[in-house]
């Protein structure tokens, strides 16, 4: 199978992640709840990968809250900063992942920025959009749908003007973009471990500039006595056991993505993506592409999706059809009715993977 389906998962793991996670599996034991080996086995391998993630991402160990997803960030960090009523800015292609959170709040929803690979369209809608008022800001780094790469130093530069507190969703860009606590700002970026990052699935990456609202409250293995949750970072984001094979897993990945090299990872993943790109303007099918775009790219095959997506899928190409849970980015596009077909490339991105797919792709005409 030729797997472009690495906007939703990074598949099959490499060796040197299952290896960590079958590692932790047979020698730790609860980390912070003992002082025996098997628990500070456990104690070590966690930090290992705060300490991954600190390096990668410009911030320190304590300010990376493990979490269970890229979801589970999101919702912490928007909770934290957003209030029923509030007025809050986000950009048109965000995933369900923050627009849900936000309606589920009750909040004024401003979407500002909607043409595609128009990073001085996005600008201009954003400041107007901050200009009018705003509590808080929500914007992704990199549409998951068209691989669309947002200004986003710009973008939270006019947040910081506006002292509009704000979030970036970083579930596409992680691990193949530079993404920066320190430089951007943020109050919070939220990450998946098991994209970019080359984790299992199940873990991901809060990295705070301020103390987040727990979304669970619970056991830390510190200041068991008191009956809040701790008001220090990390323990205040991550109560109850955690996923300790997991984050070994993940820390293996975050390894291998530093040694790799961000920009390696970033020229293969966009070099294969203009390649299917051309290729399927070539074919005839309306394609979305762009000179501000990572390693994903979405097309219309003009039959329906999910059977176009079946017919790849049958000569061996793994893609995503459908509205990639990202309404709000297709209602920008203008493809909401018809949804696309997503190919999304990984760091081990070849043009063999390319050709093979464009093969597949004439299956279709
Ligand atoms: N958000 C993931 C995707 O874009 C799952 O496919």
């Amino acid at each position: 199978m030729i797997y472009l389906d690495n906007g939703a998962t990074s598949f099959p793991k490499p060796e040197p992640v299952r290896r960590a996670v079958s590692a932790a599996m047979a020698c730790c034991g609860n980390p912070g709840r003992g002082g025996y080996p098997a628990a500070m086995e456990a104690v070590g391998r966690i930090y290992g990968c705060r300490e991954a993630a600190a390096e990668l991402f410009d911030c320190r160990p304590e300010q990376v809250v493990l979490t269970s997803s890229c979801t589970h960030g999101l919702n912490m960090a928007i909770q934290t900063l957003v209030k029923p009523g509030d007025r809050v800015v986000i950009s048109g292609f965000e995933h369900n992942a923050v627009t849900r959170p936000l309606h589920g709040l009750g909040v004024q929803i401003a979407v500002a920025g909607r043409r595609l690979f128009d990073p001085e369209d996005t600008l201009t809608q954003w400041e107007d959009a901050l200009r009018r008022g705003a509590d808080a800001a929500v914007f992704t780094h990199v549409s998951n749908v068209f691989g669309y790469i947002l200004p986003v130093e710009e973008m939270a530069e006019l947040c910081r003007v506006y002292e509009v507190p704000f979030v970036v969703d970083a579930a596409q860009s992680a691990g193949s973009l530079p993404v920066s606590l320190g430089q951007w700002g943020a109050d919070f970026i939220a990450a998946p471990g098991h994209k970019g990052l080359l984790g299992p699935m199940g873990t991901g990456l809060l990295l705070c500039n301020r103390l987040p609202k727990p979304l669970l409250a619970g056991g830390t293995g510190s200041e068991s006595q008191n009956q809040e949750m701790p008001d220090f970072l990390p323990d205040r984001g991550e109560p109850g056991t955690p996923n300790v094979a997991g984050i070994a897993g993940l820390a293996a990945g975050i390894g291998l993505v530093r040694r790799m090299g961000l920009s390696r990872i970033a020229n293969r993943e966009h070099w294969e993506a203009k390649r299917c790109a051309e290729g399927l303007k070539k074919l005839g099918f309306p394609v979305f592409s762009g000179e501000y775009q990572g390693g994903t790219v979405s097309f219309i095959p003009r039959m329906d999706c999910e059977e176009a997506a079946g017919i790849l899928g049958k000569h061996g190409i793994a893609v995503r059809a459908g509205l990639h849970c990202a309404p709000l980015a297709h209602e920008s596009a203008g493809t909401l009715k018809t949804g696309t077909v997503r190919i999304s490339f990984g760091p081990e991105a070849t043009p063999e993977q390319s050709w093979a797919f464009l093969q597949a792709a004439r299956h279709l005409l």
